[in-house]
């Protein structure tokens, strides 16, 4: 494993057939405020890839920049080789990447059937809107359960469930999603993290984003810690949990 500092960010591999996504040396704020420097990230087809740091440190902002939702000041996000910086995020959306921000945000008025449907609304064949529903359902068995039941009055792991299925319903191809453990209680953890795995043997390309780093290290192929809006490491995830410095900044010794 390397720290980025000692790390030549420039010759890293760019093109590369097997690779999905590419944030190339970004920077990227809110207004005046300046809050990434240079952050820089592969995601190869298939992989599961973790962005682990303290709160503050730009995580959701990366996310936000790759879906187009913040523009970049500098540098460039590629996704399957095509420079998508500049494009919409309604249009990055179509182009196969799926999205399931921060906070388990549903219809709470709506049924999970209903929430499920929105998800899939752009999906004019009808066949392939079924086979998406029955591989949710398939993930997540309790949202087959609970199909007529209103979303807000299911717990915070179905909702997050819920949010997961919703995106997976247009069919991406890679999937961002942000902080999905948080504020969920342990075994609702393991439910989701289970089902981000079984994501994976499908084939889906994930970028996870979480504050919980023992288990996003765990599950991941490769991982990138951002600290102060700056890449600080990157590894597979055995690597960075095996790291004496990760752990003691961000696995508590
Ligand atoms: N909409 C916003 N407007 C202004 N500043 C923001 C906004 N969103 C986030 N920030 C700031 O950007 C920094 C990075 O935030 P964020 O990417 O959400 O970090 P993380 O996801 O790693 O916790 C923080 O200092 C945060 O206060
Ligand atoms: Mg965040």
């Amino acid at each position: 494993m390397k720290s980025t500092s000692e790390e030549q960010r420039a010759t890293q591999t760019r093109g590369t057939d097997g690779t999905v996504l590419e944030v190339e040396s970004v920077d990227a704020g809110y207004g005046e405020m300046k809050i990434l420097h240079a952050v820089s990230a592969r995601v190869d087809r298939g992989e599961l890839v973790s962005i682990i740091g303290p709160n503050g440190a730009g995580k959701s902002t990366v996310l936000k920049c790759i879906l187009g939702l913040i523009k970049p000041t500098k540098g460039r996000v590629l996704f399957k080789g095509e420079n998508i910086t500049a494009n919409a995020p309604h249009k990055i959306i179509a182009s196969g990447i799926g999205y399931v921000p921060q906070g388990r945000i549903v219809f709470p008025d709506m049924s999970v059937l209903e929430n499920l449907e929105m998800g899939g609304f752009t999906v004019r064949d009808k066949a392939r809107l079924t086979g998406n529903l029955e591989r949710v359902f398939d993930l997540f068995p309790v949202l087959d359960e609970r199909r007529k039941q209103m979303a807000g009055t299911m717990s915070g792991g179905q909702q997050q469930m819920l949010a997961i299925g919703r995106a997976l319903m247009s069919g991406p191809e890679t999937i961002l999603l942000d902080e999905p453990s948080l504020g969920l209680a342990p075994r609702f953890v393991d439910i989701v993290f289970e089902g981000l795995l079984r994501m994976g043997q499908e084939g889906i390309t994930m970028v996870v984003v979480e504050q919980n780093a023992a288990r996003a290290l765990e599950m991941a192929d490769r991982a990138y810690v951002l600290e102060f809006g700056r890449n600080r490491f990157e590894g597979t995830g055995e690597e960075l949990l095996n790291d004496e410095r990760v752990r003691r900044l961000y696995l508590g010794g």
